[in-house]
């Protein structure tokens, strides 16, 4: 499974990429809110830290604002994949997209039906959004995992984000079910580096490192 950082932060960006394992990045009009300055600007840097899918999603939600402000996002950089909601206008936005040779995220997936859609309508990636469906009482893994098993059956060219992901938990469920990728707060990755019982052994490692040391 490839790791996708989901943030639109700089400096965490930078932080997690050189680490060596991101495969990419996903933002969203609300991780964006949360940062100053440009949009596409913010999209652009991105890009030159990123070696791979920098996911950035049209502020409008009208078919005519996603094919416009696709086109404008995707000239930015080759990189650039344009994250588009599963509702008609947006399968009609996926489709011409595709046509102009432009990658998209279908985003705010939550049923295996809108990713099937999402799949014939051209997406090279489909976004499950895992914790919103915790959220509201229902199984979001469960979910991922039917969507998975559907499109496994036949050969589309579309990858699966595990998006909207809470805790460390969701991460090895999504990698331990096949989805190709997950896209993760900053948080999470941090969570999921670390481990009691290697602080206790790099602890130890240290001590016994430093008794030897002082003998020789
Ligand atoms: C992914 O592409 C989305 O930006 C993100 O995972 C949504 O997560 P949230 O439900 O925590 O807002």
């Amino acid at each position: 499974m490839k790791i996708f950082l989901d943030s639109a932060n700089i400096q965490e960006i930078r932080e997690i990429n050189e680490l060596g394992f991101l495969s990419g990045v996903t933002t969203n009009p609300s991780l964006v809110a949360q940062e100053k300055g440009d949009f596409h600007q913010m999209v652009e840097e991105i890009c030159g830290i990123v070696d791979g899918p920098v996911n950035a999603e049209p502020l409008g939600i009208s078919y005519e604002d996603m094919i416009r402000e696709g086109e404008i996002l995707a000239g930015i950089h080759p990189n650039v994949v344009v994250k588009i909601p599963i509702c008609e206008d947006g399968l009609r936005a996926i489709g011409f997209l595709k046509k102009q040779g432009i990658q998209t995220n279908a985003t705010l997936v939550f049923s295996a039906n809108q990713a099937l859609l999402a799949a014939r309508a051209g997406a090279r990636y489909i976004s499950p959004f895992v914790g919103r469906i915790d959220d509201i009482g229902n199984d979001g893994i469960n979910v991922l995992a039917e969507i998975i098993s559907v499109l496994d059956q036949y050969a589309l060219d579309t990858e699966i984000i595990a998006a909207s992901i809470r805790h460390t938990m969701h991460v090895t469920e999504a990698a331990r079910i096949g989805s190709h990728i997950a896209t993760i707060p900053y948080k999470v990755i941090k969570a999921m580096v670390k481990h009691p019982l290697t602080d206790l052994g790099i602890a130890k490692f240290v001590k016994d490192g430093e008794k030897y040391l002082s003998k020789s």
